[in-house]
């Protein structure tokens, strides 16, 4: 498949500064385009007040934005409306947000909580903390060789206690795609709450929360082309309603006395204090920047580039790819090891040639328990990516155990 003759690259302003960098990191943050940028400085230029506070028009200029941001997201993954939508710091402040509030009000002594082995930290540790302050069981599915969850696995895994299943939709080490819409029907016909951890998902594809059926939904502005600081937590109404504010402050209130106070609606519940507005204006811009490309585009930019990384790797002694061989199951994320180098000589050597990978445990150590792996190399492609980029990145794997002093 021919890539489409568009730069895309010269809509982000980092690569005219280092034109000759393969930014191959974006699974850890995207880049951030000239459109996204301009919005947050145009936002503090002429909308910044404190939002949902003032009276004044400045002030209810930055609450529309602040509105305006919400019903973007409420649309771009098929919520029912804006009061499912929360804005947190990111996708790991939404997942704590759904374990110290729904799971401290709703998991008993005994009961048990379901998580994948390759789940990131943030959607591992939220569990295993509120497991031990409860008494609760953590329990984990664990995947076959090549990365895959079916739902046959996960029905065999739940058992009448299991009241929460946690599952990344695409994994940040294997960058396979797991079937959720067949978990959340499983989980469901089950009694159990389905959390759905779409980082690494929902700046790639189409999300519609009500057809995969999730309770909930979390993930970052900033790996989809959204500053940092801004994420989203989407919650069926249904719960958040039930659930109990999770920081307390200002903003979040109703009426406050000396000895009580009740709380506000939806979404603003679970939003304390002064609000990330230009982040949320930041991720409104970055929404319509990926409406106008679509998902399709993005989707063939990085199947073909991920296609022709893996081909070439291939090809190169001595480098294991974990997860499946198939370029179709990765989403752009390739995790690898090279024999007898060890990840950080790896990206160090890769940083030298230009290339930004990363290198570690990716915030999945029980995975590379599992995988019996102590670190490994990750290099993840977004569609602004070229066959560039890969090339330098596999000219440079291609000589890498022969600088480390090895022969073929
Ligand atoms: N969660 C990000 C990653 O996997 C930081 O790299």
């Amino acid at each position: 498949m021919k890539l489409s003759e568009r730069n895309y690259k010269a809509d982000f302003p980092v690569f005219e500064q280092y034109p000759d960098i393969a930014y191959l990191d974006s699974t850890a943050t995207s880049q951030k385009p000239r459109q996204v940028i301009e919005a947050v400085a145009e936002y503090y230029r002429s909308e910044n007040a404190n939002p949902l506070r003032g009276l004044y028009s400045l002030a209810v200029k930055a609450t529309d934005a602040y509105e305006n941001a919400r019903a973007a997201v409420r649309d771009f993954i098929g919520a029912a409306s804006e009061r499912e939508i929360i804005f947190t710091r990111n996708a790991t402040e939404s997942l704590n947000l759904v374990a110290c509030s729904y799971g401290r009000a709703n998991i008993r002594e005994g009961d048990e909580i379901l998580v994948t082995i390759s789940e990131h930290h943030s959607n591992f540790l939220p569990w295993q903390i509120l497991a031990k302050e409860k008494n609760a069981r953590l329990k984990f599915l664990k995947c076959s060789e090549s990365g895959e969850y079916t739902v046959e696995m996960l029905e065999k895994a739940l058992t009448p206690r299991t009241k929460i299943f946690a599952c990344a939709q695409i994994s940040n080490v294997f960058g396979r795609l797991n079937p959720i819409r067949g978990f959340a029907e499983v989980c469901h016909k089950n009694g159990t709450v389905i959390v759905c951890d779409g980082a690494q998902s929902v700046p790639h594809l189409p999300v519609d929360v009500r057809e995969l059926g999730v309770d909930f939904l979390a993930f970052s502005g900033h790996k989809m082309l959204a500053p940092m600081g801004i994420g989203v937590l989407y919650g069926r109404e249904e719960l958040l309603e039930q659930m109990p504010p999770f920081l307390y402050g200002g903003e979040m209130i109703e009426y406050v006395t000396l000895c009580g106070a009740t709380f506000a609606e939806l979404p603003h519940k679970f939003e304390a204090g002064t609000v990330n507005a230009g982040g949320a204006v930041g991720l409104h811009a970055a929404i319509d920047y990926i409406n106008a490309l679509g998902f399709e585009e993005i989707g063939r930019r990085e199947q073909s580039l991920t296609r022709l990384m893996m081909r070439e790797m291939a090809e190169i002694p001595h480098v294991h790819i974990i997860g499946s061989d198939d370029p179709d199951e990765h989403h752009g994320i390739v995790t690898f090891t090279v024999d007898d180098v060890h990840p950080h000589d790896a990206a160090a050597i890769f940083d030298e040639a230009g290339v930004a990978v990363r290198a570690g445990h990716h915030c999945a150590q029980p995975l590379h328990k599992y995988l019996n792996l102590q670190s490994t190399v990750r290099a993840s492609i977004a569609f602004y990516n070229d066959e560039s980029d890969v090339h330098r990145f596999t000219d440079c794997l291609r000589t890498m155990r022969g600088r480390m002093g090895y022969g073929e």
